[in-house]
């Protein structure tokens, strides 16, 4: 067939934008939609086909080039002159998702490397709606197919992504294929070494979200600092300006009608008189209803304020002492990742039981469900990216690596109340590479949200028995963490008697780490490690000393609740698990969880002024 040399540069014009529209689509950069849990979802969670692959053979031909004919094709092609199919997901074992793959199956439990998932779902494309992938959290790094394309690729193992797939979808049968390699990276965020368990897999909930043409992608609604305003801006995806949006709280009959402006942003102000604000003793949610041409949303809100005023922290204008406890994201009784509610009520009913109305969420974001649930229970929360240990504070990469998890994090959790803080760092050598690493991400923290305060757990510097905080990142913190190991790592639990403290900023300090190990059930001394007294010893010296620090606004020891560490391997005492939980990963209590719960019931430590 003959095309005029117009028609031909028509014809030309046409592929070359199906094509750009295909590689659009084909490579998408992931973005994040907020409050999925309450969009309109078909959810993937469930039983996945699954390959083993330490090799990488379904994604690299024998000479290491990327194959075009790899395991993400789920075989719907033949191999080129008739080569062998060697795999076929529809034989091939599950694994559950959300979950990680070490406590599914014995042999994966020391499996570092790449894991293929794959299943079939059912798709009715609707008019004018987009279709978005999304994965709670896939630890570590993960590339996505849908129907054979590849669409995105993520890096980072506690936060969420979605991946739009409107155009790679049809009706009927489609199948999805997610690779995951959970390999540790010398230049990740986490870097190689840390002190938990490198649990891989699709570990959060997976499913395929539905949204209008134009929709609600992000919003920050909260309190102004006089308390007299809910204030803000709701952002809509592709709006034109002009296009209208709203805002309304129908328990106070409150709402607010704006439009889009230039930015793709509506700006938000909703008069508040007579607004119950949330708070530890009245965890007050109201329901919030985002509208915007097609799109509507129903999220679930407390709106209070947190600021800093000299050493105090302030909940709604009151100064507040944070009685809390370090959690990790490890599931009671069967270890692995949490990936349920039932996980979420167990660790967060002990912490209720311990008497605390705070929580370190360590060392990363956990599973929304637990800041949802934080938010219901009036559990104030500070919230961390794993910037943990020797990073590679002096590569640009990992910086980039680092404020993207930042961003994914306070996008996906902005509408929690219950979060306070913002830790950015954990134990980071106070080296000048790594100050002005931490300095960018705290200025990325305020540019994000304004509304909470910026925190890291800092080392703590040592001289006989003056123990001084004075670590050169505090200037870019509004709370200063610290953590301290008096009577484990260093000295004897009584050496806390006489022991210092000299504080290098005028600001509130949180002691966000002491404690040590006793293996549940181990009885003996008071001076014989390992044991029950010897961990109750430590905390019966600590309280007094930590009482002492006039700033001091908040603590969470460490640990909750025992958990999975490759670097605990004392046969007998540890094996694998790092002891310091008040709590074996049994539920069994420990001597000193009654001890701190008293003096939390008590309220005998700590002050608010
Ligand atoms: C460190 C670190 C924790 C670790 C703990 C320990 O302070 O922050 O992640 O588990 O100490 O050594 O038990």
């Amino acid at each position: 067939m003959k095309f005029a040399l117009g028609n031909r540069r028509f014809i030309a014009i046409i592929c070359l934008s199906i094509l750009a529209s295909i590689k659009a689509n084909a490579q998408s950069s992931p973005t994040i939609l907020v409050d999925v849990d309450h969009r309109q979802a078909i959810s993937l969670n469930g039983d996945w086909h699954t390959i083993i692959d330490p090799y990488f053979n379904g994604l690299y031909t024998f000479h290491h080039e990327i194959r075009n004919d790899g395991y993400f094709l789920n075989g719907t092609q033949h191999l080129k002159n008739g080569e062998p199919l060697e795999y076929d997901f529809s034989k091939s074992p599950t694994l559950k998702v959300p979950g990680d793959w070490n406590t599914q199956r014995e042999l994966l439990y020391d499996y570092e490397g790449l894991i293929w998932y794959q299943r079939d779902f059912e798709y009715q494309p609707r008019e004018h709606h987009r279709a978005f992938f999304h994965i709670g959290a896939s630890n570590y790094k993960a590339i996505l197919w849908v129907n054979g394309r590849q669409v995105c690729e993520h890096e980072g193992g506690f936060t969420p992504f979605d991946c739009e797939v409107t155009n790679l979808l049809h009706a009927g049968t489609n199948f999805a294929v997610v690779a995951v390699d959970d390999t540790r990276q010398a230049d990740g965020v986490p870097t190689l070494n840390t002190d938990w368990f490198n649990y891989g897999g699709l570990t959060r909930d997976v499913a395929l979200v539905d949204v209008p043409d134009k929709f609600i992608d992000d919003y920050d609604l909260h309190l102004n600092h006089s308390r007299t305003a809910v204030e803000g801006w709701v952002h809509v995806q592709d709006a034109a300006p002009g296009a209208s949006v709203s805002v309304s709280i129908p328990e106070l009959k409150l709402k607010n009608d704006a439009v889009v402006g230039s930015q793709g942003r509506a700006e938000i102000k909703l008069n508040v008189a007579g607004m119950q604000f949330w708070s530890p003793e009245q965890p007050k949610l109201y329901d919030v209803v985002l509208q915007s041409g097609e799109d509507s949303l129903q999220d679930e809100m407390g709106f209070r304020t947190v600021e800093v005023s000299g050493t105090k922290i302030l909940l709604n204008g009151k100064p507040v002492f944070l009685r809390g406890i370090s959690i990790h994201a490890e599931a009671p009784y069967r270890g692995g990742r949490v990936t349920n509610d039932e996980d979420v009520a167990t660790l967060l009913g002990w912490a209720r039981e311990l008497g605390c109305n705070y929580v370190r969420l360590a060392h990363y974001p956990h599973d929304q469900r637990m800041t949802r649930a934080t938010d219901r229970m009036g559990i104030m929360v500070w919230s961390e990216i794993p910037v943990y240990w020797a990073e590679h504070f002096g590569d640009p990469a990992v910086l980039k690596k680092a404020e993207q998890q930042l961003t994914e994090e306070i996008r996906r959790d902005r509408d929690k109340a219950s979060i306070l803080l913002w830790s950015i760092a954990n134990e980071t050598p106070n080296t000048p590479e790594r100050t002005q690493f931490l300095k960018t991400l705290a200025g990325d923290v305020r540019a994000l949200d304004s509304t909470r305060l910026v925190t890291a757990a800092l080392l703590v510097r040592t001289e006989g028995h003056i123990k001084y905080v004075d670590d050169s990142l505090g200037e870019a913190l509004d709370v200063i963490g610290a953590n301290e190991y008096i009577g484990w790592y260093e000295q004897n639990p009584e050496d806390a008697d006489t022991t210092v403290w000299k504080i290098a900023y005028d600001k509130p300090l949180i002691i966000s780490e002491f404690g040590g190990d006793a293996k549940a059930g181990l009885h003996g001394k008071q001076t014989e490690r390992w044991t029950e007294e010897y961990q109750e010893s430590i905390y019966q010296h600590q309280l007094p000393m930590l009482n002492r620090i006039p700033q001091l606004r908040g603590m969470s020891p460490w640990i909750l609740m025992d958990f999975h560490s490759p670097r605990r391997m004392l046969p007998g005492i540890q094996d694998g698990f790092n002891r310091k939980g008040l709590i074996s990963d049994q539920g069994e209590k420990k001597k000193a969880f009654y001890l701190l719960q008293k003096a939390y019931k008590e309220e005998r430590i700590g002050k608010a002024e």
